[in-house]
């Protein structure tokens, strides 16, 4: 399995890390436009290699603007693109679409010469419009056109309800709880599915009251936002090893469920549309949608998100030409 991670910034450089730990990977390739980042990261990494006990050989090129240069990723299996520029403390990420949207699409379709089988994994924000500017650029199955959000938005979930139970004298930690967050990857309408989840096998509604549960959904919507104004840019290891998690599922073909953000064709009532749901991920990429009945208030949540995603599809104007 070779993976090529675009943008050597942190998000791809931590992808790289993590990745190359799992030790699932006989080569990952990091490409920056920035001469000799990517280079170095990789050097860093490799030296890694003997503490973290992997073989993967992680490799680091650089492709200019003005000349761009993908030879040293081809035939990639998996390619994961985090170019673009991230958010500061106060944007939303919807504000980044007119700057990314051209980044991306430029490294969709350099990416697609050199490795025309590739399954891509999108990063970049907004990026709900981001996975559906790939889908529609690449005009490549909705199988190999996955985004990364929900896993994300789903561990900041259990990060949350963990902090949550442990106010109200629990003893938990994160792998004790279970929690799932669908919708758009939006500080407004993504939907963390409180009807699901659970501390170790108690749905939480019967461990904590409407406030505090209140409390842990409404920090896990801004938890990225959160992260920016502490940082000054956004979050890097946690985005950085959802992504890890699903090129893993894909390169053992493990067909775990994740939700991903993925292009809906009828699925949920919706389609032309790639939004966060249940997947099940293995080595074809994205191998089934998991439709699953949702509760009506969590329903209507969901359509809120949907709408929300389709008001930002409408401000890729030109470039899905
Ligand atoms: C976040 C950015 C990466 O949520 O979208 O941290």
């Amino acid at each position: 399995m070779k993976v090529t991670v675009v943008g050597a910034g942190n998000v791809g450089a931590t992808v790289a890390n993590v990745l190359a730990a799992k030790n699932v990977c006989s080569e990952i390739v990091l490409l920056d436009i920035v001469e000799g980042f990517a280079e170095g990261k990789a050097m860093d990494i490799m030296q890694t290699a003997h503490m973290l006990n992997f073989d993967t050989k992680v490799k680091g090129a650089t492709s200019p603007v003005d000349a761009p240069d993908y030879s040293a990723t081809a035939d990639s299996d998996v390619i994961v693109i985090t170019s673009g520029i991230p958010r500061k403390p106060g944007m939303t990420r919807e504000e980044l679409i007119g700057v990314n949207a051209k980044i991306v699409k430029g490294v969709v379709d350099q990416s697609l010469k050199h490795s025309p089988n590739a399954i891509f994994i999108i990063i970049s924000n907004p990026m709900d419009a981001m996975t559906y500017l790939t889908l529609k650029d690449s005009k490549l199955p909705r199988n190999r056109v996955i985004g990364q959000g929900g896993m994300l938005d789903s561990s900041r979930f259990r990060y949350y309800i963990t902090e949550a139970l442990n106010k109200a004298g629990f003893s938990a930690t994160e792998t004790d709880v279970d929690g799932m967050v669908i919708g758009g990857h939006s500080d407004t309408t993504m939907v963390p599915l409180v009807s699901l989840a659970t501390y170790r096998g108690i749905p939480i509604k019967e461990l904590l009251n409407d406030d505090q549960i209140k409390e842990a959904v409404e920090a896990t919507k801004v938890g990225g936002a959160t992260l920016t104004k502490l940082l000054k840019t956004s979050a890097w290891y946690a985005p950085g090893a959802a992504a890890a998690a699903m090129v893993e599922a894909i390169a053992l073909d493990s067909k775990k469920l994740m939700p991903c953000c993925v292009a809906l064709e009828g699925e949920y009532g919706e389609s032309d549309l790639c939004i966060g749901v249940p997947v099940v991920l293995g080595k074809n990429g994205m191998e089934k949608i998991v439709e699953y009945k949702l509760p009506a208030d969590e329903k209507a949540k969901f359509d809120e998100s949907v709408k929300a995603a389709r008001n930002t599809n409408s401000k890729l104007g030109d470039a899905l030409k």
